[in-house]
């Protein structure tokens, strides 16, 4: 029997053209590009400019996503962003990005699940498309953390990254292991909120608004969850590890990275990169890694791709898609 499933029928992305180099942030900051590239893989960011703001990303990854999959505008009913770094309180940045592109209705809204946003917006996007509610859905993740991080904090600032990532899910027919989003789970655990957070919002002026973290227990963390992650969604689809094609992870750390590889038994060829160049860009890493494995060609239709990530929040969850 099918069923109605969500398919992933166009992916796009947005980096700034400003691109930071470990080397040009040791010439301020008690760091080198030796500790950096050990502890985390990263060797540049891209730091997006004045104009380069949440909605302006998000609006172009998501224009990229919908040429991909050939769709008008009138196809979206909805937008779906994930920011922790949003335009303004509001209107929804979503919602700028509508006006944008030129969609002439539906609905939109933020979502804020730090570096797990986007795999919340994708499964929230997969369940209104299953529930027969909409059928084109522009789900979107776009942060420029570069604005909330504490520039003089090496333990934080050299970790992070700006840039947006999009797919165009459009609803499908399907069964068993055909094409679309075969699962998606969702985590959280808020006793676990001081670990990882932004010191300030607009309700909270008094703050500083930097981001603050315990890199270490958030390392402990990830590595965890993500693997029972990895394992829940081989389970909930009858899949083993031998099954998935692809690991696109969330780009924090490339020693988390490999931990996730080595748990799946993927060759590092088998993994979709970005953190030497992108660095940790939140919400957008999963849908930038995605998109670059996509255009490059080494993702193909058919293709069992596993996604994954674990932010503040603590947020985590995965997504197992047949592209
Ligand atoms: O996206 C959300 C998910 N986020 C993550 O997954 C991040 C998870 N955490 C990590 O990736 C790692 O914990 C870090 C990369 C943040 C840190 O690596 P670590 O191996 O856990 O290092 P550490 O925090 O234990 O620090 C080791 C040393 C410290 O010095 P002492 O106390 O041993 O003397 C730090 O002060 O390295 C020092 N340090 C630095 N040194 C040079 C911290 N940051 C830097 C730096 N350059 N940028």
């Amino acid at each position: 029997m099918t069923h109605i499933r969500s398919i992933l029928a166009g992916v796009g992305g947005y980096l700034p053209e400003r691109v930071l180099t470990n080397d040009e942030l040791a010439r301020t900051l008690e760091t080198s590009d030796a500790w950096i590239t050990e502890r985390t893989g990263i060797r540049q960011r891209h730091i997006a400019g004045p104009k380069e703001t949440a909605a302006f990303m998000g609006t172009e990854a998501a224009r990229t996503a919908l040429a991909d999959a050939g769709a008008a505008p009138a196809e979206v009913d909805a937008i779906i962003l994930a920011t922790s770094t949003p335009d303004q309180a509001f209107p929804a940045t979503a919602l700028r990005v509508q006006a944008a592109l030129g969609v002439p209705g539906g609905f939109g809204f933020d979502l804020s699940a730090a570096c797990a946003g986007f795999i919340y917006a994708l499964s929230v996007a997969d369940g209104l498309i299953r529930a027969g509610q909409v059928r084109g859905v522009l789900v979107i993740g776009s942060e420029v953390y570069s604005r909330i991080l504490n520039w003089q904090d090496r333990g934080t600032c050299v970790l992070f990254g700006d840039g947006a990532g999009a797919v165009f899910l459009r609803a499908g027919e399907g069964s068993g292991t055909d094409r679309g989003i075969l699962s998606t789970h969702l985590h959280a655990q808020g006793t676990q909120g001081d670990i990882l957070y932004v010191d300030g919002a607009v309700g909270r002026p008094d703050r500083s608004g930097h981001l603050v973290m315990n890199g270490r227990e958030v390392f402990r963390h990830a590595v965890t969850r993500l693997a029972e992650a990895v394992d829940e969604a081989l389970a909930a689809n009858g899949l083993t590890r031998g099954d998935v094609d692809w690991l696109v992870p969330h780009q924090a750390n490339l020693r988390i990275i490999d931990a996730m590889g080595r748990k799946l038994g993927l060759p590092a060829e088998r993994i979709v990169v970005t953190v030497d160049r992108h660095a940790n860009t939140s919400a957008a890493s999963v849908p930038l890694a995605l998109a670059e494995a996509w255009h490059d060609g080494r993702i193909r239709r058919g293709d069992l791709v596993l996604l994954e990530a674990l932010g503040g929040g603590l947020t985590w969850g995965s997504a197992l898609v047949r592209m």
